[in-house]
């Protein structure tokens, strides 16, 4: 496992690669620079999810308490996330439960577009972000949605059986010049970014605390057999009071995700980048 220590040198030249002033450099094998380097470098379209949950893998409680369960290094990393993409997408229940900011305050860095799926229209105009101040929010609907409540920016996808295409939502955002996403939950609104094979990364943050109850972080359609569980090669990284995985979850053919590659500590993927210097 990778410690992962960021400085102000790292974090401002990780801002000046995302701002498009900087490239990133193959010899750069900071765990900064493996970790962020990524999703600060992407310019044609990346998606990256993260989920920040207990040791037992939950990320509320049964009543919806979401707020401390990653602890101090956890957020920072959230908040570093945030200010490397161009967008951030929740989830209606996320907005509802939690009512988010979905800013940058813990680092130094630009906040993202939020972008909040209501495929029904069901927002009712008073949630906290429409009032805030912040980034601009646009809210995505299905082309049969109610009447909305709120000014944001609407954008109305065709909506099937299974609500709206994944594949439809990043389109509608990459015309808006929004390509760097961040997919921050709840549950159901990464999942169906994962079961379209959307995601490139998946980082989760687990924190030293047991909930016992709770949502899970991602919950997929159910599967028989561990053989058909995803298991995605992952770099391990200790943040200090939460450990990360992150997990390299996009592959050309869904069945060999399935079937398996194996958990990499970071050390191993260290060790590769530098026999490649
Ligand atoms: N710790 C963390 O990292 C973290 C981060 C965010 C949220 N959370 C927690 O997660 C919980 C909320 O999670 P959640 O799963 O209930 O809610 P959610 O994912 O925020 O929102 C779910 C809602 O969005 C809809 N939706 C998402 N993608 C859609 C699509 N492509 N097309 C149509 N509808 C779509 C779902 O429709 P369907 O009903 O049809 O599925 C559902 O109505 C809260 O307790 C929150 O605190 C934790």
């Amino acid at each position: 496992m990778r410690n992962l220590h960021m400085t102000d040198r790292l974090w401002n030249r990780l801002l000046s690669i995302r701002n498009g002033a900087d490239a990133l450099r193959r010899t750069e094998a900071e765990a900064a620079m493996t970790l962020y380097g990524p999703v600060a470098s992407a310019r044609g379209g990346f998606v990256l999810a993260q989920v920040g949950q207990s040791l037992d893998g939950r990320v509320a409680t049964p009543s919806g308490d979401a707020r401390d369960i990653s602890g101090p290094d956890g957020l920072a990393h959230l908040h570093r996330c945030r200010a490397l993409v161009d967008a951030v997408i929740v989830g209606i229940g996320t907005v509802q439960n939690d009512n988010p900011r979905l800013s940058v305050r813990e680092v130094s860095g630009p906040s993202p577009t939020r972008v909040v799926i209501d495929c029904r229209g069901e927002l009712t105009g008073d949630e906290g972000l429409f009032h805030d101040g912040g980034a601009p929010v646009i809210v995505i609907q299905g082309h049969d949605a109610q009447k909305t409540m709120h000014s944001a920016d609407v954008v109305q996808l065709a909506r099937g059986a299974a609500g709206l295409d994944p594949n439809d939502i990043l389109e509608s955002l990459s015309q808006r010049g929004l390509k760097r996403i961040l997919v921050e939950g709840g549950a159901r609104t990464i999942a169906r970014f994962i079961d379209a094979n959307l995601v490139d990364r998946l980082h989760v943050a687990i924190a030293p605390v047991i909930i016992g109850s709770g949502p899970c972080g991602i919950s997929l359609p159910p599967i028989a057999q561990l053989c058909n569980a995803h298991r995605p090669a992952a770099e391990v990284y200790s943040l200090g009071s939460d450990v990360l995985f992150d997990c390299r979850l996009k592959s050309e053919d869904r069945s060999e995700v399935r079937k398996g590659e194996k958990i990499r500590m970071a050390d191993d993927a260290y060790a590769i980048v530098a026999a490649n210097l």
